[in-house]
């Protein structure tokens, strides 16, 4: 499907970070099928070489500040981008679960979640926004769960990464705060990607009704929806797959 948001500029420059995961997978998908797209740079920490011109693919790790800046450091003077996108995230890995009750808390889940849910995505923010175009809109986005809100938690759990996910919605408001002092283009936006059929989500999928559960390339269009309809009225909030606002 040639895929297009209307509100950006017709040659479009973007950045996916977490390319490999099943969301930032579909992303790059079908932003390389748009026509409006120019170039993709598909970041990841095992990046594989692609098939199309379009996409170029380089490494990213996360929980290193010296690999996020000698990437950025390599797109610079690529020329400026209008749409960065961090497609990264972690629930369970072999060492950490998310926690039913309070005797599961431990510091070695609490420090990874935040390492790549919060700190990772915040770093990223500081070497990447510089490369955003502040002449049009430009939007950046890091894909946060509707769980990090804490005004919509009702069944509690989940600790390391409710907490993780409400951190990092707070360094998208300040992020927001301090880009909008420079620039009336650059918006700043936290997106719950609705209940997506992901690796992330396998492990919890048994209660998601049918209907609830999206596929990826579901999820990634309605996403880019959201990105081209958003303006900087909305910069600093977490906006739902369907465009709505999800209150803090
Ligand atoms: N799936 C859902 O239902 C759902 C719901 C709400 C929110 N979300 C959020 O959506 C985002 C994408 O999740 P997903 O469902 O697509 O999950 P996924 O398929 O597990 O993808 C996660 C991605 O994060 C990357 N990553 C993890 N640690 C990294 C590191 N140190 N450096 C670089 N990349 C790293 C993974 O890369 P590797 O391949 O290298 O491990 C992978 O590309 C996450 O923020 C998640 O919290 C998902």
């Amino acid at each position: 499907m040639n895929y297009k948001l209307p509100t950006m500029d017709d040659r479009l420059r973007v950045i996916i970070i977490g390319a490999s995961g099943g969301i930032g997978k579909a992303l790059v998908k079908n932003l390389d099928n748009s026509n409006q797209v120019d170039k993709i740079y598909a970041l990841s920490r095992y990046p594989e070489k692609s098939n199309s011109n379009k996409i170029i693919t380089e490494k990213l790790d996360l929980s290193n500040e010296d690999s996020i800046q000698s990437t950025s450091a390599k797109l610079l003077n690529t020329g400026k981008f209008d749409l960065c996108i961090i497609a990264t995230g972690l629930l369970q890995d072999k060492e950490i679960t998310p926690e039913k009750n309070m005797k599961s808390l431990k510091i070695s889940s609490f420090n990874k979640s935040f390492l790549i849910n919060t700190i990772g995505p915040a770093l990223i923010a500081k070497h990447f926004i510089p490369l955003l175009r502040n002449d049009k809109k430009a939007v950046f986005a890091a894909i946060s769960a509707r769980v990090g809100s804490i005004s919509d938690n009702k069944i509690g759990g989940w600790y390391a990464y409710r907490a993780s996910k409400a951190a990092l919605n707070m360094v998208i408001k300040c992020l927001s705060i301090e880009v909008s002092r420079k620039s009336k283009n650059q918006i700043i936006l936290g997106l719950h990607p609705g209940t997506v059929d992901t690796n992330l989500s396998k492990p919890f999928q048994k209660n998601v009704p049918k209907e609830r559960l999206f596929s990826s390339d579901y999820s990634a269009l309605k996403l880019l929806n959201v990105i081209n309809v958003a303006t900087v009225n909305e910069s600093g909030s977490l906006l739902a797959w369907d465009g709505s606002v999800i209150s803090f």
